[in-house]
């Protein structure tokens, strides 16, 4: 990784770029009065809530409480993270990003490293382009064509073909200067240990290339033209490739539509070009690995809603059943994951062909939710009308819904769950407590809160001559700002951040911010609120020192949770919906579950 982004270099380009220029290029405004508005790039509507002011330099939508500035409407837009947000802003204004320690010699190699592997990965991509337009690639080209692809998706994925050479294109990038070490490293040549020989990876092979998110190639994946095995031959893992992280069509599919909602994970590159072929143009496919878990957080940061598609067999259905295991903790409120499952013998490529493309999105649409795989699953060999096999059942459902992060799915699932086996959901709830591996539940003391007893390091803060000790809400935002990796740490709920407390809304932001994945440095956080006066709140608590030794941040931040809890345990069912119903009216978009207990504490106070 490159160095940190110096942070005046960031307060420095907010300053000087426009957001109402940023914003107008991706969405149409009109100007009304000092402001500009427009319909909502985040959410649908018909009439325009969204506004942009040149004055605050923040886009604000009535509708759906989206806002930010020029970084965060390029990060939201164009699904950017931060250092590629700055990087695209500073490219408007012709300047270089600086990078802290790029002094740093190590950090230097590593960046010339970065540069020179995607460089000649780039010339070979070009050389493989080539030589499937020459002579030589005709074999290739009547068998992309006998697999019914058309020239515009041979181009749109930058297909090939490696010659039938062993030295084709090491002495291309040898004219061209680059090293046969280099040319190993990135998986291009096939060193030969016991003779020391060097060759070409690909031969006579159609070649996939493999990009990242933003068209760089960083591999390549390369078919045989008959039977010939191994079928598929994909670059090794090198230091720009890593094949649990990579899904090929990513980049593809974003360039079709930058604003992608779905997208269907699919096994083949074949399955992906095949698609596309046929106009569906949203299916990425994992590399001859099992999903996992940094290819779907990749996706999800992307889109809301992921279909997995397997083959009908055995194979299928048990790849379905990692691929629900692995989406589990990743399914925050709003996200979908749905399953797919395809007649025996079938794949993408042969069935849209042989269907078309809309029986295909049909299947696609009527693909089983999570929840509904989930209960099928469990189900299977199952008879449920024996009592033991109806508690193997609800034991393994169960342990599926422990594994959710909290949110509506959780409670859904529960509850669904108790009506299939008959039991009562506060049963499953008490065995699901029971099982969690802290005891988080049971009350510790009241001396133990952090609020009546003073931590060891406390003593050290005010040792240190500051001004005064921070209030309990301003440590969470202080512990944040200086380690949000922490977020993690907190409940999925934030019930326990009170906006009437001093810096609780800001906290809530922050918590929010840092949940929602794309804001994991103080840094950005710090340029998100850059030029309000949470701005300055955050940025003098991220100057004040944190003296709580690292590794007992976590607890402590457990801690203030801890106690924030029990003390709003102890407030009114009044007060809460009071609490709540005041931020609805404030225009601030309460989360479902919020909306839930607000009904909740309004049937309360009825009742
Ligand atoms: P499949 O064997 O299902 O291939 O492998 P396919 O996509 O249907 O290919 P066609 O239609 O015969 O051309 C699915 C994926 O598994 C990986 C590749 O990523 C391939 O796209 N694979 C397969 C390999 O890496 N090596 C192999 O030898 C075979
Ligand atoms: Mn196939």
């Amino acid at each position: 990784m490159a160095g940190q982004i110096p942070q005046r270099f960031i307060d420095d380009l907010l300053a000087r770029v426009d957001v109402v220029e940023v914003v107008g290029e991706r969405v149409k405004l009109k100007k009304t009065g000092r402001n500009h508005s427009g319909l909502c790039p985040f959410h649908q509507e018909k009439s325009p809530s969204f506004t942009v002011s040149a004055d605050k330099q923040f886009y604000h939508c009535f509708g759906c409480g989206a806002h930010g500035n020029a970084l965060r409407f390029l990060m939201e837009y164009d699904k950017l993270r931060f250092p590629e947000a700055v990087e695209q802003l500073a490219a408007r204004l012709g300047l270089e990003v600086p990078r802290e320690g790029a002094d740093d010699p190590r950090a230097q190699a590593r960046e010339r490293k970065r540069k020179e592997g995607v460089n000649l990965l780039e010339l070979a991509a070009s050389f493989f382009r080539e030589r499937l337009r020459m002579p030589e690639g005709q074999g290739a080209r009547d068998y992309l064509e006998r697999r019914g692809l058309s020239p515009e998706v041979v181009r749109d994925f930058g297909i090939g073909y490696a010659p039938d050479a062993w030295e084709g294109l090491k002495r291309h990038l040898g004219e061209r200067g680059i090293g046969e070490a280099v040319q190993v490293e990135y998986g291009l040549l096939v060193h030969r240990e016991d003779s020391g020989r060097t060759y070409d990876r690909f031969r006579d092979r159609v070649i996939f290339p493999i990009r990242d998110i933003r068209g760089r190639t960083i591999a390549f994946g390369g078919r045989v033209l008959g039977d010939a095995k191994p079928k598929y031959l994909n670059s090794p893992e090198t230091p720009v490739f890593h094949k649990g992280r990579e899904l090929y069509g990513l980049f593809e599919a974003r360039q079709a539509n930058p604003r992608l909602e779905r997208l269907v994970i699919v096994e083949g590159y074949m399955d992906v070009v095949a698609l596309a072929q046929f106009g569906i143009r949203n299916a990425v496919a994992t590399l001859g690995t099992a999903t996992t878990e940094d290819h779907l957080s990749r996706l999800f940061r992307m889109v809301d809603e992921v279909v997995f598609c397997f083959d009908g067999d055995r194979a299928g259905r048990q790849a379905a059943t990692r691929a629900l295991e692995t989406v589990l903790p990743q399914m925050i409120d709003g996200r979908q994951a749905r399953f797919l499952f395809l007649p025996e013998g079938e794949d993408p490529d042969t069935l849209v062909r042989r269907e078309g493309a809309e029986a295909f999105e049909d299947r696609v649409t009527c693909a089983s939710p999570l929840s509904e795989f989930l209960f099928e699953q469990a189900a299977e060999g199952r008879d449920l009308a024996r009592l033991e096999e109806r508690e193997r059942y609800a034991s393994r459902v169960l342990g599926a819904i422990g594994r959710l992060p909290e949110g509506v799915l959780k409670s859904l699932l529960l509850a669904e769950l108790s009506r299939r086996t008959g039991v009562d959901q506060s049963d499953f709830e008490s065995l699901m407590a029971a099982e969690r591996p802290s005891g988080h539940e049971a009350e510790p003391p009241p001396e133990a809160s952090p609020a009546t007893q003073a931590p060891v390091w406390q003593g050290e803060e005010q040792g240190a001559g500051r001004a005064g000790s921070l209030g309990l809400m301003a440590r969470v935002l202080q512990l944040l700002v200086h380690e949000p990796g922490l977020v993690e740490r907190l409940p999925e709920d934030e019930d326990w951040c009170d906006d009437g407390a001093p810096d609780g809304r800001l906290c809530r932001e922050v918590v929010r911010l840092l949940k929602a994945g794309r804001y994991r440095s103080a840094q950005v956080l710090l340029a998100h609120f850059h030029g309000t006066a949470e701005g300055e709140r955050l940025a003098a608590l991220a100057r004040r020192e944190l003296l709580i030794p690292a590794a007992a941040r976590a607890t402590e931040l457990e801690g203030l949770v801890e106690h924030f809890r029990r003390h709003q345990r102890r407030r009114s069912p009044q007060e809460a919906f009071d609490a709540l119903l005041a931020r609805e009216r404030a225009g601030e978009r309460l989360s479902r579950e919020e909306r839930q207990r607000l009904m909740a504490l309004l049937m309360e106070l009825k009742g």
